[in-house]
């Protein structure tokens, strides 16, 4: 029998709000237990943390940090739904719209893209900064899944998932800066050589419309999908 505690020992502060935990929970995991929303992209509940996009980032007692790789503790003081905090997760989001080309009206995510949702939710109204129009390729090689690596936001859930679930290990990140980008691991770097199959959790746990199965983008109609329906932090099943 386990010695691990399967009730919560202790609690933090969210807000204001007590928050109980687990030995060796995130706040992230925490606040998702207790039914609290903090706006995460890279985040998922089946899968170790990255601590990439910051948009997860709280304030703890008065310091930022990302509180999906943030180990809860007793009496810790949490800040997130704070202007400023919003603010700074609204212009990280923004930043990924212009540093990718994400056309919602005209994508097949819409609807069930978290970074449409989270836009949304901290009520993003534009762009902001200059849109980069970079040149990303499309993968539409493979009979049943395609990418399209100018929706791609970089979480990694797909590496993660073909990695832990499918035990492939079809993808990686490459190159640097600017130039990062999703790469496929087969010898002509093409989808059509590697190992994924439309089955994979890889393909279907991209929270965007980079990776995706091919004929399958509309079965849902638009106004019938998740977030056309709720707002994001009403569905934490989703992540
Ligand atoms: Fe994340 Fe999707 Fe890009 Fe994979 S293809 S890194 S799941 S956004
Ligand atoms: Fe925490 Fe991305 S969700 S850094």
């Amino acid at each position: 029998m386990s010695d691990t505690p399967t009730t919560p020992v202790s609690t933090f502060l969210l807000d204001g709000r007590p928050i109980p935990f687990l030995p060796g929970q995130t706040i992230m995991q925490a606040a998702q237990d207790a039914g609290v929303y903090i706006p995460h992209l890279c985040h998922h509940h089946d899968f170790a943390p990255i601590g990439s996009c910051k948009v997860c980032s709280v304030r703890v007692n008065g310091r930022m940090i990302a509180s999906c790789t943030m180990p809860a503790s007793a009496g810790l003081v949490v800040e997130s739904e704070a202007a400023d905090i919003n603010h700074d997760r609204q212009r990280l989001t923004q930043m990924l719209f212009v540093e990718g080309n994400h056309h919602c009206p005209f994508c097949e995510k819409s609807g069930n893209c978290h970074l449409q949702a989270v836009a949304y939710h901290l009520e993003m109204q534009d762009t902001h900064y200059v849109h980069a129009y970079p040149h990303h390729e499309v993968d539409a090689s493979h009979p049943d899944v395609m990418l399209d690596r100018s929706r791609c936001i970089l979480c990694e859930l797909c590496v993660r998932a073909s990695r832990e679930v499918d035990g492939k290990d079809v993808f990686t990140i490459g190159g640097r800066g600017p130039h990062t980008t999703l790469m496929v691991n087969s010898a002509s770097g093409q989808l059509k050589d590697s190992d994924v199959a439309v089955t994979d959790r890889a393909v279907h746990i991209c929270p965007v419309g980079a990776l995706m199965p091919k004929r399958q983008g509309f079965v849902i109609p638009i106004g019938q999908r998740p977030y056309d329906t709720a707002d994001i932090a009403q569905r934490p099943e989703d992540s």
